[in-house]
């Protein structure tokens, strides 16, 4: 950072996270080396149908795997309604998102010029997770698990222990 720019950079990443995948966890890491405060924003009315886990136990198992990766500047909260009102309450200076395909592009490129026409003030950053995850997503996780597969090297293993206790019908302490 310039030293005449004295402020501190606070950055969004903002999403369902239904559940955290190692995908998200590496874009969180790469993210918190670049900014001062990164605050990873769960939507709490998302409208993406019945969520496998609560908005507390994603933020739980977030808190926990920022705690884990042992990144100080990252956060977890929880945010309704517009993204930019979020952010601007926040005092944030950019949101931050994740592209792995050309179809992440088309999804994303709308929702920032959307953000930039609520809120011309606040950027749209976009990271590459590791080429390992970029076929990874909360949806596929989720669908292979309810049929069996073994997706235990893509998500966390609190993620994991997480999704076993549910598919049981047991509760995992946070
Ligand atoms: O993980 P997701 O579901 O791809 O994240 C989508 C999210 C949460 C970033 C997006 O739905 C969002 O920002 N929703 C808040 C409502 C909003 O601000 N809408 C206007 C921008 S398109």
């Amino acid at each position: 950072m310039l030293l005449l720019d004295m402020q501190s950079v606070k950055v969004i990443y903002p999403g369902t996270f239904d559940p955290l995948t190692n995908g998200h966890l590496d874009l969180i890491a790469r993210g918190a080396k670049i900014v001062d405060q990164l605050v990873v924003a769960i939507l709490r009315n998302s409208d993406k149908g019945t969520p496998l886990f609560t908005v507390v136990e994603r933020q739980e198992m977030i808190a926990e795997a920022i705690t884990q990766c042992g990144l100080p500047n990252v956060s977890v909260a929880t945010f309704d309604g517009l993204l930019v009102d979020f952010a601007r309450a926040q005092g944030a200076k950019a949101v931050l998102r994740g592209i792995r395909a050309i179809t992440d592009y088309e999804y994303e490129f709308p929702m920032a010029m959307m953000n930039r026409k609520l809120d011309p003030s606040l950027e749209t950053i976009f990271m590459m997770p590791t080429e390992q995850y970029t076929y990874v997503s909360s949806r596929l996780i989720k669908g292979v698990f309810k049929l069996g597969g073994d997706v235990s090297e893509l998500v966390p293993p609190l993620v994991m222990a997480r999704m076993k206790a549910k598919a049981k019908g047991t509760v995992v302490a946070g």
